[in-house]
């Protein structure tokens, strides 16, 4: 939603508790709220932030602007898990009230360390012409949710980038603490920048080297880059913008993508051995998705199912954004694997034969299995008269692809309403979240991985075989 950026960057004590009132209002008017995805309690969420363990936890964080469906303000919203399913507000905040985070604590990363957990994230900072400086900067909050920040910015911008230059990632590696950031160069090229923490202090860091990971060179600016150690290799996951289609054939405004490597090589700031630049998911929306390794090494990542620069249904309601399901990473037979945490199978309900299932209440999972050498056509978000979200898994040819032209309101139409991926021609099976406005689609445990949203209508909740043989579990979901 446009709004003037006078709006969109009144300080919080600028909002008064009638204009609160009526944002809080219009919230919970919207019909499209998930049970059991993370939502922002009021306005716009983008990405997750801060996803990490400490004190004996989870805790993940959301980019937030509260007051309205749009891009204004951000402030980080704080969460904790046991499970990873199932999170809590705490209330506690990354507030915008610094001046080096005076225009938005924008996005970043967390690790313990000792007794406190470290946050490192942009503030973004505006001079007077508008002109944009952005900063690295950090944060300490302890067991009870207190946040000090660092007085002092931790990375300036450097001389070879424009003013885009954000979201750090800390990461330890041999011990070491490392730090990538995204950025554009003054080529208006997106490239990402590797630090290394001096004295193995996060409180001072020191540039390495432009990461050299076998960079098309064709994006204008890297989005929130995540370098995370999935079954013993290197993986770079990224949000290019501008990353040209002959590289990588995608369909969104920008991608989520990831490449796997063989080896790091902090010293000289290289990924080695890539492989090949892949799409993370194929489905309408997944974007600026934060992973880490647990302390067991376990490699964990959670996604915004939304995009920048897109308008939403739900901005009527003037709220916009949710998290994808946490999902665990792994690399089997070289391809990269992203299943819901076991967890997940905690809010399961009965199960119900698959077939039986004609009405929804559009909160479920569906575990599915396909046979080989068929055209299978289902539609979720059914009205029964023909309308709803198509699923065609095409196992003669090696296709799925999802269609969102005939259900609920259309909306980022310009960037086309079907999606596809190849899947292997042979049987198949399929793991799916429904959850009111999100769908979550898992192929062969999470080999490939379809993420969209659809803002149905009051008919649009039910289920039906339009053509093949398939079988397999419906779940209600719990909250
Ligand atoms: C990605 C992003 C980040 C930035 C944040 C601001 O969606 O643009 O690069 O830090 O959102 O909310």
């Amino acid at each position: 939603m446009e709004l003037p950026k006078e709006v969109r960057y009144k300080t919080y004590d600028q909002w008064t508790k009638a204009e609160i009132e009526k944002i809080e209002e219009r919230i919970s008017q919207s019909p499209w709220h998930c049970n059991y995805h993370i939502e922002a309690k009021t306005g716009l969420l983008n990405d997750p932030n801060g996803f990490s363990y400490f004190d004996g936890q989870y805790h993940l964080f959301y980019q937030n602007w509260p007051f309205g469906a749009a891009h204004g303000l951000k402030q980080w919203v704080h969460m904790v898990s046991k499970d990873l399913v199932n999170f809590t507000e705490t209330g506690t905040k990354l507030l915008p009230d610094h001046a080096n985070d005076s225009h938005g604590a924008y996005s970043g990363s967390a690790y313990a360390i000792d007794e406190k957990l470290f946050l490192f994230y942009t503030g973004n900072v505006r001079d007077q012409d508008w002109v944009r400086h952005p900063l690295q900067i950090g944060a300490f909050m302890d067991k009870n949710g207190k946040i000090e920040k660092f007085n002092h910015a931790l990375i300036e911008q450097p001389e070879d980038t424009t003013d885009h230059f954000r979201d750090p990632q800390i990461f330890q590696y041999q011990e070491q603490f490392y730090a990538i950031i995204g950025g554009q160069n003054l080529n208006k090229k997106g490239i990402i920048k590797l630090y290394k923490a001096v004295n193995n202090q996060v409180d001072s860091w020191k540039f390495v080297a432009d990461l050299n990971f076998d960079n098309s060179g064709t994006a204008y600016m890297i989005e929130c880059p995540n370098l995370v150690f999935v079954d013993g290799k290197p993986v770079l996951i990224f949000s290019p913008q501008g990353l040209s289609r002959q590289v990588l054939n995608y369909a969104n405004i920008y991608p989520n993508t990831y490449q796997i490597f063989e080896s790091f090589d902090p010293e000289n700031g290289k990924l080695i051995g890539p492989r090949k630049l892949e799409n993370l998911d194929f489905g309408f929306e997944a974007y600026a998705t934060q992973a880490f390794n647990n302390p067991d090494g376990k490699a964990l990542a959670i996604s915004w199912i939304g995009l920048p620069d897109i308008n939403y249904p739900s901005d009527q309601f003037d709220y916009q954004g949710a998290l994808s399901l946490v999902k665990e990473l792994h690399i089997k037979d070289g391809q990269l694997y992203q299943t819901p945490v076991d967890a997940i199978t905690s809010l399961r309900g009965e199960a119900q034969a698959f077939a039986d299932k004609a009405s929804s209440s559009n909160t479920y999972e569906l575990e599915l299995q396909v046979p080989a050498n068929q055209v299978t056509e289902l539609k979720v978000f059914s009205d029964g008269k023909g309308r709803g979200l198509v699923l065609t898994i095409d196992t003669k040819s090696g296709q799925l692809s999802l269609d969102r032209s005939q259900v609920g309101q259309q909306y980022a139409t310009d960037f086309g309403t079907i999606r596809t991926c190849q899947i292997p021609q042979e049987d198949v099976t399929l793991n799916i979240y429904l959850d009111k406005s999100t769908i979550e689609i898992f192929v062969n445990q999470g080999n490939q991985v379809l993420t969209s949203r659809v803002f149905p209508s009051k008919e649009e909740s039910g289920i039906s075989i339009i053509k093949g043989q398939v079988s397999g579990n419906y779940y209600e979901m719990r909250k």
